[in-house]
Order: C-alpha cells, then sequence, then structure tokens
C-alpha cells in the first residue's frame, strides 16, 4: 500500500479546471519531484492535499486512510502528516528563529517547551543554523530565513514534506544551501514531494519524477527515464525547452 495515493483528483477556480483526475501515488520514504509549465497546477496538487484548494471530486488516502476534506478536524490531521513550505517562507517577523520553530508545537500542539526547544535545536543543527537560534529573521539571509521555514515545518513531525520552489525566490548563491538542506532530509529517509525548476537537483534527488501539464499528470518516470527518455511528446518539449538553458 502506498503511503500516499492521490486518486482522480479535481479542482477548480471558479469555471476552470486546474486538477482534471490527478492520479499519484508515494511510498514512504520516497522523494517525487513535480515539474511541468507555469500553470500545469503544480502548486495546486499541494495545496489541495492540505485542503488549502477544495477538491470538487476523487479523493487523497494516506496511510490507507481517505481524508475527509469537509470535516475541519480531518483537515487538521491531514496538515499534521504533511506540511507545506512555499516560495515565500512568512516568518513571523518579530519572533526569533527558535520561536518561530517552537511556536506552532507549543502554542498548537500544547507540547511541553522544554522538549520542544530541544527537538527544534536538532532541526536547526540540521538546516545548518544551530548558531541563528536567537536572529530575528531580518538578521538573515533569505536562504537562511527558508531554511528556518523548512525547519518549522519539520517541528511538526509531518510523515511527507511538500517543497513547492523553495529555492526560487533566492539569489543563486543562496540555492545551493537550501538544496543541501534537502539532500540532508533526503539522506534521513524524509518523504517528500518538491516542486522544482532545479532540474539538476530533481534528477539528483528524486526517485521519481512527475511531468504535468494543464492540470494533469502527463507522464512519471524514473529520473534517467524521464530525462532521457520521455516517451510523450509534451514532455519531449518541454525538456527540449528547458534543458536547452
Ligand atoms: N488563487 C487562484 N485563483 C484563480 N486561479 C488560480 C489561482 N491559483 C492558481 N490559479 C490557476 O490555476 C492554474 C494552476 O496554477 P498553479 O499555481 O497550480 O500552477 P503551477 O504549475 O504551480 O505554476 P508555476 O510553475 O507558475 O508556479 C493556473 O492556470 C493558475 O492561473
Ligand atoms: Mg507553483
Amino acid at each position: 500500500m502506498p503511503h500516499l495515493a492521490v486518486n482522480e483528483v479535481r479542482a477548480k477556480y471558479g469555471a476552470h479546471e486546474v486538477l482534471r483526475g490527478i492520479n499519484l501515488t508515494i511510498e514512504k520514504g520516497e522523494i517525487a519531484a513535480l515539474i511541468g509549465p507555469s500553470g500545469s497546477g503544480k502548486s495546486t496538487v499541494l495545496r489541495a492535499l492540505v485542503g488549502l484548494t477544495p477538491i470538487t471530486s476523487g479523493g487523497v488516502d494516506i496511510a490507507g486512510q481517505s481524508i475527509n476534506y469537509k470535516s475541519a478536524a480531518a483537515v487538521r490531521g491531514a496538515r499534521d502528516r504533511m506540511a507545506i513550505v512555499f516560495q515565500q517562507y512568512n516568518l513571523f517577523q518579530n519572533m526569533t528563529v527558535m520561536r518561530n520553530v517552537t511556536l506552532a508545537p507549543t502554542k498548537i500542539k500544547g507540547r511541553a517547551k522544554g522538549e520542544v526547544e530541544a527537538e527544534a535545536a536538532r532541526l536547526l543543527d540540521l538546516v545548518g543554523l544551530a548558531h541563528k537560534h536567537d536572529a530575528y529573521p531580518d538578521q538573515l539571509s533569505g536562504g537562511q530565513q527558508q531554511r528556518v521555514a523548512i525547519a518549522r515545518a519539520l517541528a511538526l513531525k509531518p510523515q511527507i514534506l511538500l517543497l513547492d520552489e523553495v529555492t526560487s525566490a533566492l539569489d543563486p548563491e543562496l540555492v545551493t544551501e537550501v538544496l543541501d538542506t534537502i539532500r540532508r532530509l533526503a539522506s534521513e529517509g524524509m518523504t517528500m514531494i518538491i516542486v522544482s525548476h532545479e532540474m539538476a537537483f530533481v534528477r539528483e534527488v528524486a526517485n521519481k519524477v512527475v511531468f504535468m501539464d494543464s492540470g494533469e499528470i502527463i507522464e512519471t518516470g524514473s529520473p534517467k527515464e524521464m530525462f532521457d527518455n520521455p516517451k510523450t511528446e509534451r514532455a519531449r518539449d518541454f525538456f527540449g525547452k528547458i534543458l536547452r538553458h
């Protein structure tokens, strides 16, 4: 049984259907990369998983259980299991790095401060920010802030981490440190769905590459299959365009 199963999921914005029957499975420890042209629906897939964009039909199972997106409690449950990190990291500017990471586990989950702080320290170490506990976001680089956002998501102990173009707002020299953090998570066995334009990175780190276009999954395969020998015309066309520059 896959850890996550997305079955025939559809979603629309107004009259515009932006997900047109998405089927996707993710195994534990798997790293799936969603790629495809702008507007193809990659972010919407992630948003639908955590109930930020309502699905109009189809369903999502996690660990064999169907998520009832009509129930607020079930959506909260889904967000406990799947944490999403966006391109815009939205840290709380008036709080230290440590506080940003520990806020939700202590305030929302009601967990003990000492235990949460010890864990947060480990996570900040993992993302390479052990020395920045007491810094405020505006004292950090964009890459450092994005790594705090990743630590903050991990503090909720998600089973699956959803990363939506977490490097695309960063200056090129800061991209590497965030990619290194994701590599480290991968080596720890974290299950992830990554939306990324960093094709070399996708090729290196993903187990599965999912190519989307116009709200549909056109082709799925290993990085090697997808990059070296895509079967569909649309995937070939996409790779032809992006790999040329
Ligand atoms: N809040 C919204 N209201 C209306 N339409 C939206 C909204 N968000 C996204 N869309 C539309 O839904 C479609 C899918 O958008 P989505 O953001 O999922 O694409 P994407 O593949 O993530 O693109 P990009 O690579 O540019 O981030 C697009 O046609 C987009 O214009
Ligand atoms: Mg997007």
